[in-house]
């Protein structure tokens, strides 16, 4: 093959794969050529083959654009490989999909609107930490996190009743990497971990793909971790640690009260089981009575907290947190050796509004907005959706948890729905053992619309059709 047409054949592939995409402009002639080892005469010689095919035009004294009708990138993905280890469900990958998708309804995403967001308050942050400190921007941030930062979650604890030092916290990307580091740093592959069930499957991926054992407790809705299951597995069972999430369980949005939370504290103490407490729904009390973090109550320090921004700031500037206590060292190298540390612009920004602002104003409109949406939501399946569905009724948190009446398919129900353009989530994600198959998760962190209503009716129709 000549040189100009291999390069004629690279520059067609990126074309083909969306690299370049119709309308761009092509590498300038000098670049081809540096880029390549070419001369500058064979990348001429290499866009002009591409003009005749028709792929990219000519403009003068400007250079070679890709041309508006461009081949189609090819419809078959390659294939996908299994992740030895991870939990395989195949709704999982189209649940991830989904979140890269604008086309899709997200009511499969844990996640608040943006809409219910202090969007001026935080992009006034971010711009004003861009002009004010450009070196630290571009900077590494300590591996620990800012200083300043970790300042405000420590007065954060205080509020709520725990004493939480800020040499103590460790800021990570969100409280999912807090519980990778957590786990990473305590268990071995093999040793046994113990979850809800049923619990977010983030934390279910994160066990299996560190080859964790996962052993399930019952969370109960209304009620709560079964803590007299937990205390007799932990019996049973040499448990290293337990992932919990006692405030607001995704999906059931139960919350463990003060006595269960000091139990299951005692309990996993006297056996030895560290507890890795995951709070990043705390905050969204819908009464505003925030549940007590585990941390508020405990006296033996055999606990590592992890909370978030994520569900009530924002899920995209990725800031979480550890406080991890006798682990604070251990952990400050885990996430050094994971990704050195948070990036900087997003914890000078998020420093700096919660230092400015009244988050408990914010958190105020944002629990009342959570609660008008999960009425209406109530009130629409109630509306839609076949007799028989059962509803949860949290009082706190971003999900719906719903029970299809007897012969319904969560899994199937969610097919059908993605075809229809609207993302749900399969009960089946929330457990290691594939159980909740006639269940789904529904988000209610986005505003009533028409949009939703028509959506709602959908489903239960969907729901309806496939009972029948
Ligand atoms: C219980 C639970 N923990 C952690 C996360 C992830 O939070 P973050 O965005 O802070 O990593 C989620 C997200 O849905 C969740 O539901």
């Amino acid at each position: 093959m000549l040189l100009y047409e291999r390069l004629a054949g690279s520059l067609r592939g990126q074309i083909a794969r969306g690299a370049l995409r119709a309308g761009e402009r092509l590498p300038s002639i000098r670049q081809l050529a540096l880029g390549h080892g070419l001369s500058a005469a064979t990348a001429v010689q290499a866009c002009l083959q591409l003009e005749r095919e028709g792929l990219v035009v000519a403009r003068p004294r400007s250079g070679y654009y890709v041309r508006a009708a461009v081949p189609p990138p090819p419809a078959a993905k390659p294939p996908r490989r299994r992740v030895p280890g991870a939990v395989n469900n195949p709704a999982l990958q189209e649940v991830l999909d989904m979140l890269a998708r604008s086309d899709v309804l997200p009511l499969h995403s844990a996640t608040p609107s943006p809409a219910l967001l202090p969007q001026a308050a935080l992009t006034a942050a971010l711009s004003r930490s861009l002009r004010h400190h450009p070196a630290a921007v571009l900077d590494y941030a300590p591996p620990q996190g800012l200083p300043a930062l970790r300042r405000q979650i420590a007065r954060r604890y205080a509020q709520l009743g725990a004493a939480v030092s800020p040499d103590e916290i460790v800021i990570t990307a969100g409280a999912m990497e807090g519980i990778s580091l957590a786990l990473r740093t305590l268990a071995e592959p093999g040793d046994v971990v113990l979850v809800e069930t049923p619990t977010y499957h983030g934390i279910l991926q994160a066990v299996a793909a560190l080859r964790l054992k996962v052993l399930e407790v019952p969370n109960l809705p209304g009620q709560g971790i079964d803590v007299a299951r937990l205390d007799q597995l932990l019996q049973q069972n040499r448990v290293r640690a337990a992932v919990l999430v006692p405030n607001f369980n995704n999906p059931l949005g139960s919350v463990t009260g003060d006595a269960a939370k000091q139990a299951l504290l005692a309990s996993c103490a006297r056996h030895g089981t560290v507890v890795i407490e995951d709070d990043v729904y705390g905050d969204l009390a819908w009464s505003g009575e925030r549940p007590s973090p585990l941390r508020r109550w405990d006296t033996r320090g055999n606990l590592i907290s992890c909370g978030s921004f994520s569900k009530s700031l924002s899920p995209g500037l990725r800031l979480g947190w550890i406080a991890a206590g006798a682990w604070t060292d251990a952990l400050v190298r885990a996430k050094y050796f994971s990704t050195v540390g948070a990036a900087s612009l997003p914890q000078l920004a998020m420093a700096e509004y919660l230092q400015k602002h009244d988050l408990e104003r914010h958190l105020r409109r944002l629990r009342r907005a959570l609660a008008d949406n999960a009425q209406r939501l109530h009130e629409a399946i109630s509306r839609h959706w076949p007799a028989g569905t059962r509803a949860s009724e949290p009082r706190g948190g971003l999900s719906l948890w719903l029970q299809l009446p007897e012969g319904g398919d969560g899994q199937m129900l969610f097919e059908a729905a993605l075809e229809q353009g609207i993302g749900t989530s399969p009960g089946v994600l929330f457990s290691s053992r594939g159980d909740y198959g006639d269940c789904l998760r529904l988000s209610c962190g986005m505003p009533w619309d028409a949009r939703l209503e028509q959506a709602l009716k959908k489903l239960g129709q969907l729901a309806a059709r496939q009972l029948a």
